[in-house]
């Protein structure tokens, strides 16, 4: 088998042209992921069909083109589109209630919708149905402001060298914001800490969220100043980050 991609958790294999196995190196979430994927293909929501579940694998439809991420290294200049194009994948979702059998994060008192909690340029492959969302294992019922500031706090602390980037990525967190129609400041905070107990961090990302978790919520947090860059203080107190 053609090893394609190697995660964190998973690897990623192609079995033939039409399908890929997605195999957990531990025993992984599969069953409520197929199920959710499932759910939400029956929904109109574009994700990869699930052909078959064990413990460890699934065989998942195979997507045909290049990663969000990928088309934004080889094309920086269509990164306010491509941040408006994964803002809209937010509110897409958002608009699909919670199965009750979802579990919940970041739940609310009522009125709880499907997020995916790592809804980053990495996890959309833009296929020539359109951008298609992968990698369910975070997912979970709650409020989507969770969501969107998940996303925001990914790509801020994302530890990617290169000056192009951090232009660009002021650019992405813009064009996500406008995209979408969710605030995502009253969880900021919140997801910042949750963020902090991820063993997979790196020591540049670990220290931006304990940069970041020291400042109070507020009006400014989760914004992004004039420039695009993510402001981490509350009302004045913003700060450029990197
Ligand atoms: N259904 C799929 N079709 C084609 N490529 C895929 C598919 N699922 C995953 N991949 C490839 O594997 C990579 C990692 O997959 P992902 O599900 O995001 O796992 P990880 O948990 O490792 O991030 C993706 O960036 C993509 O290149
Ligand atoms: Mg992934």
């Amino acid at each position: 088998m053609e090893l394609i991609a190697r995660g964190r958790d998973a690897d990623v294999y192609a079995l033939d042209e039409s399908r890929v196995l997605r195999r957990y190196r531990h025993r992984g979430p599969t069953g409520l992921e197929s199920r959710l994927m499932t759910h939400l293909a029956a929904c109109g929501y574009p994700v990869p069909r699930v052909y078959e579940i064990t413990e460890t694998d699934m065989v998942l439809e195979r997507l045909a083109g290049p990663t969000m991420l990928d088309v934004l290294a080889r094309r920086p200049w269509r990164v306010g589109s491509l941040g408006r194009e994964l803002g809209r994948l937010h509110d897409r979702l958002h608009a699909l209630p919670a199965p009750e059998w979802l579990p919940k994060r970041f739940g609310t008192a009522g009125g709880d919708r499907v997020l995916h909690l790592d809804l980053h340029p990495g996890n959309v492959i833009l296929t020539r149905r359109g951008p298609v969302v992968i990698d369910w294992c975070n997912a979970g019922a709650g409020d989507p402001a969770a969501d969107v500031a998940m996303t925001m706090v990914t790509v801020g602390s994302a530890d990617v060298p290169g000056f192009a980037f951090r232009l660009g990525r002021g650019l992405l967190l813009r064009g996500i914001r406008s995209g979408c129609r969710t605030d995502p400041s009253g969880r900021m905070q919140e997801v910042v800490r949750v963020k902090l107990d991820d063993p997979n961090l790196t020591p540049a990302e670990a220290a931006w969220l304990r940069r970041h978790a020291a400042v109070g919520d507020g009006p400014g947090v989760g914004c992004t100043d004039r420039s695009g860059w993510l402001i981490c203080g509350g009302a004045g107190a913003g700060t450029r980050d990197r």
